[in-house]
């Protein structure tokens, strides 16, 4: 259900100030499979207290040897800080087995557009790397528009260099700095609405056709306003959103959860990968996790705030809310649901991990 993993670090390569990529060997010796956009759910202990939190794979498999992951420190922050400050080569993590859907599609696009700010490139990394050197895609022109202070704090600033000079052709990136002037493939600026939809729209050429409209998948890594904007602006000129992918590193701190209520109670019951089915109960105003946790059951989870997606069940049968900041989602047969923000509405709910 929530099989651990330890790795041991391998290397730790400062990748700009206080950004480090860790080389991770898993510890097992036995090789763990993950997908390109994937991430690792991170588990360590404080005090007393075990916390979990997702780092995104910068590597890809099949072309790096080992997976990497890169952490940026967030100031005044508790896993980043002792991840970025305090581990050393040779220490031993523990993560539950890498999941996530910021994943590639199967079929090829037509065009590929990235936004990404700050460390929102790492799962984008090993995207391209997958792209240039593992897919058969030399015809999908792919842009890249990442934000950042400067070139210094540019994560993977030489790498995407080295890109660009070798594939001039396919690739076109535009770095947004807020901080440096003149910089080469740079803007001094922030990444606002109207300068996106200009690169954009020159992207697909123009005032975009219905075709090119549809053949643009467009991935969104970058702090939530970002993404909101990138999201409203697309769907303004009539881009698809389903062909919009996002993900969010940020859980936001408005989320609130309900008052539990003992008094009444709804009845869970989970299919496992394997057809084991467990049962158990939530109090009213108890989301499925916390009841599965404060229960010793140990469903998947990671961010417990409903934007990493480890904790996605579907619903059999029954009903569910999922509560986000802005707004509630009941959720019936068929749909997949947070279970870190879901709560039981059906006297009984029925789901499958
Ligand atoms: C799917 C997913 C993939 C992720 N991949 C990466 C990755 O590749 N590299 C990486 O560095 N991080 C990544 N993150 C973010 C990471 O999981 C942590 O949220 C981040 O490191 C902060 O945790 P912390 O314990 O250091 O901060 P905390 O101690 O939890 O928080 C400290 C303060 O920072 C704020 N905060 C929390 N997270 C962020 C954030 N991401 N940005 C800005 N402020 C924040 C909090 O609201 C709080 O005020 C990812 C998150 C998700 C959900
Ligand atoms: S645990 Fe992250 S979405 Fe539920």
């Amino acid at each position: 259900m929530d099989r651990r993993l330890r790795w041991r670090i391998v290397e730790r390569r400062e990748e700009a100030p206080e950004a480090v990529t860790l080389t991770l060997e898993p510890a097992g010796k036995k090789a763990v499979a993950y997908e390109v956009g994937q991430y690792l759910p991170l588990i360590q202990t404080f005090g007393s207290r075990e916390e979990r939190r997702a780092y995104s794979f910068s590597s890809c498999p099949g072309v790096d040897t080992l997976p990497a992951i890169t952490v940026k420190r967030i100031p005044n922050s508790l896993f980043s800080t002792w991840l970025v400050q305090q581990t050393r080569q040779g220490d031993v993590l523990e993560s539950a087995e890498p999941t996530g859907r910021f994943l590639l599609p199967a079929q090829k696009p037509e065009r590929l557009l990235y936004v990404a700010a700050g460390s929102g490139i790492t799962p984008i990394l090993s995207h391209l790397k997958a792209i240039f050197y593992q897919k058969n895609w030399a015809d999908v022109p792919i842009r890249l528009l990442y934000a950042n202070r400067d070139s210094a704090h540019t994560i993977f600033k030489r790498q995407i260099d080295d890109w660009i000079n070798a594939w001039p052709e396919r690739f076109e990136v535009t770095y947004f700095f807020s901080r440096e002037r003149g910089a080469a493939h740079a803007e001094q600026a922030h990444l606002n609405n109207a300068l996106f939809e200009r690169h954009l729209l020159a992207f697909v050429g123009g005032k975009a056709s219905v075709s090119a409209r549809n053949g643009l998948l467009t991935y969104l890594c970058a702090p939530t306003p970002l993404m909101r904007m990138a999201r409203m602006a697309m769907r303004a000129l009539g881009f698809p959103d389903e062909r919009i992918l996002q993900e969010t590193f940020t859980p936001d701190p408005r989320l609130q959860h309900r008052q539990p209520d003992p008094s009444r109670q709804h009845r869970i019951t989970v299919t496992l990968p394997d057809g084991q089915r467990i049962a158990f109960d939530t109090f009213e105003g108890e989301t499925i996790l916390q009841a599965a946790l404060r229960q010793g059951i140990a469903l998947p989870y990671t961010c417990k705030s409903g934007v990493c997606l480890s904790c996605l069940a579907r619903c059999v049968s029954g009903e569910v809310d999922v509560q986000f900041v802005e707004q509630t989602n009941r959720e019936g047969p068929g749909a997949l649901v947070n279970t870190c923000i879901g709560y039981a509405v059906s006297d009984e709910v029925e789901l499958a991990l």
